[in-house]
């Protein structure tokens, strides 16, 4: 059966503000791979971010997603690998008799409701930081700060405590990256926050119920440098977008990947950025080792199409790419252009005409 237009309806895809996320290109994506003839079952987004591409897809194809950022995998094992609504049944709560949805609600509200408690995020991304610091970090209001350290604690008791299942930890902590996400004193990312309270940030923390999206195939995240999974995942189609410019999202997503793990990592200067090693950083990000990355990595999966998507403004121009699809043995390679509407962020100078590419190329 042909399942490509099976895809999950834009509306239950959430929009996460995420540096490169192809949210607003999705039907794009479609339309490339139905144009250019690309079939296959299992689908491989080797750098899922958001997940939106994923999310997406999980009704077409049997997806393998991944990315090296905690924070995605917890997204990706919420949004992509369920594909039914966790039960919770073992949680310590007067839930018995109702409907799993009913239970995810009430748990919620739960945890909505919780007493604060002070913790990391409080003591180094609130102005509470001025006392521990020395610097008055502004990311989020206290009263937000303490409702993710509480929050953030009791989900990880409940799970300490075999109250919660792996799936059902995982979804709790997706729906708390999601509404931290919405309370956010930031103007893109978390490379630095704003030095004025933006509204949003004024609004209380809440948890929001995730819509699980069914669909007839079984689906696997992984947490891993892609280079290194390369031997363990064997798909038709992979979807390749890889950073295309030299900013690391270890860096921009910061606190994100700090309140996924809570793990009190040694944070540094301004921003409070959690240190971070070269096995963390992505060799797309650099001008002398993207154009390696890419003929490493199109040598080594094992796909039968590939489908990369890249930006005019990245490291690598157009011809390059091209370039390496052929050194890379790729046949039938085709290149589609539409004009995009750049990710906003304040901190840099808006180009105008930005175009986005697919490029696609067969394996034979
Ligand atoms: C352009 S974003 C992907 C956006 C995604 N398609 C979406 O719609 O949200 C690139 C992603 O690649 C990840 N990444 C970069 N280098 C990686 C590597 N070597 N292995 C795994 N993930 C990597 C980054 O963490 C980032 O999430």
């Amino acid at each position: 059966m042909n399942t490509i237009d099976l895809t999950v309806p834009i509306n239950k895809i959430p929009q996460f503000r995420f540096i490169g996320s192809k949210h607003s290109v999705l039907s794009n994506i479609l339309e490339v791979i139905k144009k250019k003839e690309i079939y296959g079952e299992v689908f491989f987004d080797v750098f899922s971010g958001s997940t939106s591409v994923s999310r997406y897809f999980k009704r077409s194809y049997s997806i393998r997603s991944n990315d090296m950022l905690y924070f995605s995998y917890v997204l990706q094992r919420a949004l992509i690998v369920l594909n039914d609504y966790p039960n919770f049944r073992s949680i310590d709560l007067p839930l018995a008799s109702l409907e799993p949805n009913e239970r995810i609600i009430n748990i919620l509200h739960y945890l909505n409701n919780i007493k604060n408690e002070e913790g990391f995020i409080f003591s180094h991304y609130t102005p509470e930081s001025l006392k521990i610091d020395g610097i008055e970090r502004k990311y989020f209001s206290t009263e937000n700060g303490n409702r993710i350290d509480s929050i953030r604690t009791k989900i990880y008791e409940w799970f300490n405590d075999s109250e919660i299942t792996e799936d059902e930890y995982f979804y709790l902590l997706a729906s708390l990256l999601m509404a931290v996400q919405k309370v956010s004193n930031i103007s893109g990312t978390y490379g630095a926050y704003n030095k004025f309270w933006d509204t949003r940030s004024a609004k209380p923390l809440r948890l929001n119920f995730i819509d699980i999206v069914s669909s007839e195939f079984r689906h696997q995240a992984f947490n891993k440098n892609t280079f290194d999974l390369l031997n363990d995942v064997e798909c038709d189609i992979a979807y390749i977008d890889p950073p295309y410019n030299e900013r690391q999202y270890i860096a921009n997503y910061h606190i994100l990947e700090t309140i996924a793990r809570y793990d009190n990592p040694e944070i540094t200067g301004k921003t409070g950025i959690r240190k971070y090693g070269t096995e963390e950083k992505s060799t797309f990000c650099s001008i002398s080792s993207a154009s390696n990355s890419l003929a490493k990595l199109l040598r080594g999966l094992k796909t039968k199409y590939v489908v990369l998507s890249y930006n005019s403004d990245g490291l690598l121009p157009k011809d390059e790419i091209i370039g390496i699809f052929e050194e890379s043995d790729l046949k039938k390679i085709t290149v589609t252009a539409f004009p995009y509407r750049r990710f906003k962020s304040n901190s840099k100078s808006h180009s105008s005409e930005l175009m986005e590419y697919i490029f696609t190329g067969e394996v034979k």
